[in-house]
Parts: structure tokens; C-alpha cells; sequence
């Protein structure tokens, strides 16, 4: 079965509650009739309630019905809601006429549903910055236990490709953190792992990438991956993680043997762990456009609850799948 479908199928299975805030947008309310019609999750939409019932006359999309609607300027739990995150943020300057004002943005009030277990996942970003969409998310939904730090990966799909076993590699960070210390790249390593296996499905074998194999040369960049890669190996005894290495010697065989001999890892990495996000995010747009590689992400990982961040020029099937993949996390966690 193709990855998609496969992400497809275990959703429709897991039926979990999926929230969409920006549910007055074309794009998104489009996707929520067809996640409904496909029953790849329940669906709560956010939104001025007139004017989604517009829309969906409009476009005459027969299963909205099926969605729970939540107007968050006549929320029956606003008031609680907005309390609760006056406690949560006081420390931070949060005044309670702030949080009364947070509460009918549909952004907080999506990550607020999280944390009162009304929701098991996000998906927003259509009409919102990624910065816009993960704020309230860092702050109300926060990390995983043992996990300081989110991180973005992607799930790069390709064809026959001689240095791509299974037809998969996933790399991170590519999305969200610009520059890790060695402990947050330990912990962005063992979070892609988890992605690798919970979601692309295959056994990781972790590459540390760097411009240097296994200290082939000195520089404080290169500690910091050889550092990380200790931690990472401490954090997650279990995981196959190596490192630092070069990007050949970790995806070519006799690279990997002449400069790393003995890694389980080298020249048969399908995880690749960039060192700041500027080498993640430039190299998988690099090898989506050059090599022809399918991106499906970023997938964000590390947090508390899965909540995942659409590019502004999204398709409808990008949030369907988005939404696919978020259903499949929450049944992860
Ligand atoms: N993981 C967990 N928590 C975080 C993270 C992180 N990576 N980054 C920030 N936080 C927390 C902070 O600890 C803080 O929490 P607190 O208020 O409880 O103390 C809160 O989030 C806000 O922190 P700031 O440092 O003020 O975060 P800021 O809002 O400045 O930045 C952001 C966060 C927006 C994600 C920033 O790191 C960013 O812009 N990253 C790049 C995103 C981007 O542009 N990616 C490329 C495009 S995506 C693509 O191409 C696919």
C-alpha cells in the first residue's frame, strides 16, 4: 500500500476528533466536507457560525453536518477557558481581559480544546503564518514529557532512487527550531525517530548529519553533532543513531564504509537529522525540486498533542492529508 493510503486507512481506523480553526476558509471548509465524507476523522470546525452555514450552502457541502461547529464569540465555555488561561500565563504578563480577548481568536481557542481534552489534534495554517499558528500551541499544548523543543520533518517519497531504500527518507528539522544547542538536536534526533516509525513506518536508522565524518575535521560545529549524537544515543538506547557524518557517507554504501567502517548507521541511513534548521529547510526543498522527491510535512514533532502547520498556498488533498496525518499521531500518542 502506498504511504498515503496507508496514513489514509489507520486514520478512518483511529476516528479521532480534529480541530480546524480557520473554518471559514474556503480551502479548509472544502477538506472538512471531504474528511467527513471519507470518515478519515470527526471534524470540529471554528468559526462565525452564519457565516459558516454560508459556505456550505454556497459550495453545497452535503457532510459539514457532520462536524461539531464552535462560534467562539458565543462559546458556552469561554469564560472558564479564559480563566484557565490567565492561570496557565500569569507568569507571562497575561492580564484577565487579555485572556477574554485570546479566547474568541480561534487559534488559542483551538489549543485550548486540546488541553481540556475536548480535541485530539490541529490542523491550521491556510490563513495564518506558521508563527501565528504554533505560538499558541508552544504555550498551551506545550511539549512532550523528557522533550523541550518542536521540530518540523518531512517524509521524502521517492521512485527508484538507488540511494533510497524503501523508497522513504525523513528528515528534520526542517520547519520550526533555527538553532538547536547538541541536547535540543539529541532530543529533534529521537522525535524523528518516533516519526519515522509511527508514521513513515520503517525501522530508523539515524544519521547526525555535519561537514565532517567521524571527526574527519575540528570545528565547534562539528562538536556540537558529535555531542548531540552521545545524547541522543543516552536518551534513546534503542535507536540505531550515528554520527557525526558527512550526507554521502550516510546514504552511500561504500562512502559510508570507506569513512565510517562499522556504523550501523553509515550508507544506510533512512533518518538524516540536519544541524540548524537553514541546512534542514534549504536541503529538502533542494532535493524536492532537483531529485524529483514527493515532501509530505512538515510533520511537527515533539508536542504534547499533534498540531501541524499548512503552507499559505495549500491545496485542498495537502489539508485532507495533513488532517490524515495528524488522526494517525494522536493515535500514536
Ligand atoms: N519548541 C518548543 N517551544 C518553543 C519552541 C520550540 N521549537 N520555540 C519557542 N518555544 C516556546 C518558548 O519557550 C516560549 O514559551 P513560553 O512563552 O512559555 O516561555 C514560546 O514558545 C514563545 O517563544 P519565542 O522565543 O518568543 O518564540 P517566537 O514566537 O519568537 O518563535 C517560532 C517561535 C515562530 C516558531 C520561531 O522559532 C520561528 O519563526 N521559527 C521558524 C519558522 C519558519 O519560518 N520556518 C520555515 C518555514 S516552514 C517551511 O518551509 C516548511
Amino acid at each position: 500500500m502506498k504511504l498515503m493510503d496507508s496514513i489514509r486507512y489507520n486514520a478512518k481506523q483511529a476516528n479521532k476528533r480534529i480541530v480546524l480553526p480557520e473554518g471559514t476558509e474556503e480551502r479548509t471548509i472544502k477538506a472538512a466536507n471531504e474528511i467527513l465524507e471519507e470518515g478519515l476523522a470527526q471534524i470540529i470546525l471554528l468559526g462565525d457560525q452564519a457565516e459558516i452555514e454560508r459556505l456550505t450552502q454556497e459550495f453545497q457541502l452535503k457532510h459539514i453536518a457532520k462536524a461539531t461547529i464552535i462560534d467562539p464569540k458565543t462559546f458556552d465555555q469561554k469564560d472558564a477557558y479564559a480563566e484557565q488561561l490567565f492561570e496557565m500565563r500569569k507568569h507571562k504578563g497575561m492580564t484577565i481581559e487579555k485572556a477574554t480577548q485570546l479566547v474568541e481568536d480561534p487559534l488559542f481557542l483551538a489549543t485550548l480544546l486540546i488541553k481540556n481534552g475536548e480535541a485530539d489534534g490541529e490542523v491550521a495554517g491556510a490563513a495564518n503564518t506558521t508563527g501565528d499558528v504554533l505560538r499558541p500551541a508552544f504555550q498551551i499544548v506545550k511539549t512532550k514529557p523528557g522533550i523541550s523543543v518542536v521540530s518540523g520533518a518531512f517524509l521524502m517519497l521517492f521512485e527508484n532512487n538507488p540511494y533510497v531504500k524503501d523508497d522513504i527518507l525523513v528528515f528534520a528539522d526542517c520547519a520550526v527550531h533555527p538553532n538547536p544547542t547538541a541536547e535540543e538536536l539529541a532530543q529533534i534526533a529521537v522525535s524523528t525517530a518516533a516519526t519515522a516509525k509511527n508514521i513513515a513506518k520503517i525501522d530508523p536508522r539515524v544519521a547526525m548529519l555535519s561537514f565532517s565524518t567521524m571527526g574527519s575535521a575540528k570545528h565547534e560545529m562539528v562538536d556540537k553533532v558529535a555531542n548531540a549524537t552521545k545524547l541522543a544515543k543516552e536518551m534513546a538506547p534503542e535507536v540505531i543513531i550515528d554520527g557525526e557524518m558527512q550526507s554521502d557517507a550516510a546514504i552511500v554504501e561504500a562512502i559510508g564504509k570507506s569513512k565510517a567502517p562499522g556504523s550501523e548507521v553509515a550508507g544506510n541511513a533512512n533518518v538524516l537529522v540536519f544541524p540548524t534548521l537553514e541546512t534542514g529547510n534549504i536541503s529538502y526543498k533542494l532535493v524536492q525540486r532537483l531529485a524529483g522527491a514527493e515532501a509530505v510535512g512538515p510533520v511537527l514533532q515533539g508536542m504534547a498533542a499533534p498540531i501541524n502547520d499548512l503552507s499559505r498556498g495549500c491545496s485542498i488533498s495537502d489539508i485532507v492529508n495533513l488532517v490524515a496525518i495528524t488522526a494517525n499521531q494522536a493515535a500514536g500518542n
